[in-house]
């Protein structure tokens, strides 16, 4: 199969975000899809899908011109797209997500012989083992995915796509997910993949197409292109390094200190200390408690022992607003779920998080909030048409810089940054590290997640390693290597 689009054009209101773009994909093909946030990418796809209407231009398949008017209409021609936000429920077995509205029936009645045979037949096929009548809550976001792909596999898809698949899944799981989009590629399958890891692109992929500004700009086999190359034709100039110059800050006071802290059953006896102007990173794989610690932290979850001090003072941080009082800011991994009320715009997730600062007996001072979300915005380099843009209109790496906006404004002692470049592109990932810098120059005391050790080598004072729910080591980033920050991630071997 080839799937052609020309001459897209896409306008939302008065702004146009789709200018004259090009794509074409073959069977047996991945084709990887690179551009900055905001750049058009996943509303390319959405158009491709049937979920966005075009406003002009010709999507063509093996020459035949389609007109998709909802996903429906994409689905049969064995067009699929599995999106960062699963599609999945959670308390429904893998069995029953799979046949979900496309149940196979014999004499009227739903015939689970025929479903179990056929699922197990594409479970062998793509390499993977789930157990058919485990609620998928269950499973891990990297295998809830795997089934995603499988569900598309069902009814025979010819083009998958994915948009930004890896950024939620850890090491070994990226590794399940290639090989599954390797054997789907020998199958014949057309891939389109979209993501913002240059690695993984290299690794995955035959073609590239590279969008900028809701331009077409280039499509080339991956083979005569090279990091510089994408990254330039992407922003359009030379980057030079991601990871800007470290400022040489003489360490000040120390501003939070956590002892012997523990929950009921994700990690133990966790103790760190950050002063002011440090930026302390924690590395370890997905599951090892990094995330855990930082919620109870921050008072989403309760503690079972332990004390934590700010500037001295034991603090006793029960909930998300007492840690807020105490100067403590949490920008989280997960913006759809805990970071942003998504139908609000971004003026008014700005403002519910900053209301004390905005309003004065109860009313909102509306100049000072615009002028004040304004400069949060600019500060984070957002690209916004306005204010009042709801945040769900905002591509991906856009919403992750409106987290990070409402919680510089609370003007924190404490910065904890979960995984704050998830999504985010290699142009806004460097303005991202310069602006952690000039906090932590201002004064600030910076805890950085990651699951990117390059970042956290490129960014980082110290860096604590934890595995299995405990602190492992405590690493000064002096001439640190990434094997000698990996071995004790993984416990002494790799
Ligand atoms: N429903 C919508 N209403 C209004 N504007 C929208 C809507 N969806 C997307 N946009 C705008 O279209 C532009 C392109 O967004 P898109 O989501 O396609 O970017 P992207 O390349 O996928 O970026 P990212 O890497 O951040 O995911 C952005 O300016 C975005 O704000
Ligand atoms: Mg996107």
């Amino acid at each position: 199969m080839n799937v052609v689009m020309q001459h897209i054009n896409k306008s939302f209101g008065p702004v146009q975000v789709l200018h004259d773009v090009q794509l074409s994909v073959n069977s047996g093909e991945i084709l990887a899809m690179v551009g900055e946030n905001g750049a058009g990418k996943s509303t390319l796809m959405k158009i491709l899908t049937g979920i966005y209407s075009k406003d002009s231009g010709e999507i063509l398949i093996d020459d035949q011109a389609v007109e998709f008017h909802t996903i429906r209409d994409s689905e049969a021609k064995g067009i699929f797209i599995v999106n960062q936000e699963l599609n999945v429920f959670k308390d429904m077995t893998v069995l029953e997500n799979l046949f979900l509205n496309k149940e196979h029936s014999r004499f009227g009645m739903i015939d689970e012989n025929s479903q179990r045979s056929q699922a197990i037949t594409v479970f062998q096929r793509l390499g993977i083992s789930l157990d058919l009548d485990t609620p998928v809550g269950m499973f891990s976001v990297g295998q809830q995915q795997l089934l995603e792909i499988a569900k598309s596999l069902l009814l025979e898809a010819k083009l998958i796509i994915m948009d930004e698949p890896t950024s939620a899944l850890s090491g070994k799981e990226i590794e399940m997910l290639f090989d599954v989009i390797r054997r789907l590629k020998e199958a014949g399958t057309a891939i389109i993949y979209i993501s913002h890891r240059m690695k993984e692109i290299f690794d995955l992929c035959d073609r590239i197409i590279i969008l900028r500004d809701g331009r077409f700009i280039l499509s080339s086999s991956i083979a005569e292109m090279n990091f510089d190359s994408v990254i330039k034709n992407m922003v359009g100039y030379d980057l030079g390094e991601l990871f800007p110059d470290k400022p040489e800050l003489p360490p000040g006071p120390e501003i939070l200190r956590v002892e012997g802290l523990s929950d009921a059953t994700r990690f133990h006896d966790v103790s760190f200390s950050v002063h002011q102007g440090e930026i302390l990173g924690f590395a370890g794989l997905m599951g090892s408690g990094r995330t855990d610690v930082m919620n109870v932290l921050f008072g989403v979850e309760p503690k079972t022992a332990g004390q934590v001090f700010i500037d001295n003072e034991l603090v006793n941080i029960t909930s998300p607003r007492k840690a807020k009082q105490a100067g403590m800011a949490y920008v989280t991994e997960n913006r759809k779920d805990e970071g942003l009320f998504l139908d609000f715009t971004i003026s008014n997730n700005i403002l519910m998080n900053n209301l004390r600062r905005l309003s004065h007996r109860g009313v909102v001072n509306q100049d000072k909030t615009t002028q004040f979300a304004d400069e949060l915005m600019t500060q984070v380099n957002a690209k916004y048409q306005g204010l009042s843009q709801l945040i769900e209109e905002l591509s991906g790496g856009n919403q992750q810089k409106v987290v990070l906006a409402k919680w510089l404004g609370t003007n924190p002692k404490v910065l904890v940054l979960d995984e704050p470049t998830r999504g985010i592109d290699v142009n806004s990932k460097k303005q991202i590290y310069e602006l952690i810098f000039t906090l932590a120059k201002l004064g600030m005391a910076i805890v950085v997640v990651s699951s990117e050790l390059i970042e956290l080598l490129g960014i980082c004072d110290h860096i604590v390693v934890m595995r299995e729910g405990a602190v492992m080591t405590h690493l000064e980033n002096q001439q640190l290597t990434d094997e000698e920050v990996m071995k004790h991630m993984m416990g002494g071997v790799i």
